[in-house]
């Protein structure tokens, strides 16, 4: 737990052993209880630049998941070593997409005749394989919070975007921020032949949605708001685009978890607020600003925190201090050659966005 005085005590000694050696990330969605050793935290994006910015740091102890830890990794110099506490802290959203699937879909759309004409966009979330591929074939990678600037980038390079692996951050920008229509939105799934998709269908497409979602954000539904409005006469309702499109047409805002903290920041004392994203950090906002008279409600009780985030806790953070500050190295995450380099040309692409 949080407050367990023994293993915090151990974490810090081993931190301060360590000094400016060790780098500590968090991700909002992780747990109080590793957040207070994290020496930055943020959304996804911010993260992959902080890690960037501290070539003097020998060890990135990233506090996310492994698909984080990879980026990191890519952005970082081959002398620093990043670290992921718990190496079953994947992400299920990550494992929709393989690089064999993608390579079939590339196969079915040159096919159809539409390959020369598609940009790959690729959320964060997905594997080193799949940013890749990304890179190989001129496109970029995003993240929720700045998924229209690549998407509005793509579309200065081709005619069509194939968005992997997160259907609804896909749809939702599309739609909401490039003003396209449902019709322009074909789905991709990977589990059947062709994508389960016609020829005519692939050549009328703008957008080719990758059918991938999150475990966690998919569970909020359309009830969910209603509930809560009924609930809580005059609520914001703000939610991560990773929802549903139901969701989040009929939410108030929409945001990455940076966009959401900064939203409860400025928001007026007395106002009241239902957030549909990870339970971590609606938690520690609810707890943050309840001082400030500012009301956060979770949006759906019925669901729970992210399982492959919660992997990293207290005991499995002090263990890899504790061993980094030994001279063991565990935990490493590091990407091949080959792949980090077409990665890398695509995580470029999207620090290099307007
Ligand atoms: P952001 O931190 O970029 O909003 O991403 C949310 C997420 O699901 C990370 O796994
Ligand atoms: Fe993956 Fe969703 Fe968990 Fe983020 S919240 S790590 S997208 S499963």
């Amino acid at each position: 737990s949080p407050s367990d005085p023994h293993l915090v005590e151990r974490a810090r000694a081993a931190k301060e052993k360590l000094g400016s050696k060790v780098f500590v990330l968090g991700h909002h969605y992780q747990r109080d209880e590793v957040i207070q050793f994290a020496d930055v935290t943020g959304d996804s994006f911010k993260l992959a630049r902080d890690a960037a910015a501290r070539p003097e740091a020998e060890y990135i102890v990233f506090c996310g998941v492994h698909f984080m830890a990879e980026s990191a990794d890519i952005l970082t110099s081959d002398d620093q070593k990043v670290v992921l506490p718990d190496l079953a802290a994947g992400c299920s959203m990550a494992d929709m997409a393989t690089a064999e699937q993608v390579a079939e879909c590339w196969d079915v759309l040159t096919e159809a005749g539409v390959a020369e004409q598609v940009v790959p966009v690729s959320y964060m979330n997905s594997s080193a394989d799949i940013k890749a591929f990304t890179g190989k074939h001129g496109g970029t990678i995003c993240t929720s919070s700045n998924a229209e600037k690549a998407l509005n980038w793509a579309f200065e390079q081709g005619e069509k975007v194939l968005f992997l692996p997160d259907q609804h951050l896909g749809r939702n920008t599309a739609v909401r921020d490039l003003g396209m229509s449902l019709d322009d939105c074909v789905l991709y799934n990977p589990h059947k032949p062709n994508g389960g998709l016609t020829v005519e269908q692939l050549r009328n497409a703008k957008m080719i949605l990758w059918r991938g979602h999150c475990s966690v954000h998919g569970r909020f539904s359309l009830e969910s708001v209603e509930d809560v409005r009924a609930r809580i006469p005059g609520v914001n309702v703000l939610v991560h685009p990773e929802c549903k499109h139901e969701v989040v047409s009929a939410a108030d805002y929409v945001g990455s978890t940076e966009y959401i903290i900064k939203a409860l920041e400025a928001a007026p004392a007395g106002s009241k607020w239902a957030i549909g994203t990870e339970l971590n950090l609606v938690r520690r906002l609810a707890n943050r600003f309840a001082p400030e008279g500012k009301e956060i409600v979770f949006l759906d009780k019925t669901v729970c925190f992210c399982s492959t985030m919660n992997r990293i806790d207290l005991p499995h953070l002090v263990w890899t201090l504790e061993s980094l500050a030994e001279g063991n190295l565990v935990n490493r995450i590091e990407v091949d050659r080959e792949t980090e380099q077409f990665a890398k040309l695509a995580l470029e692409r999207m620090l290099a966005l307007p």
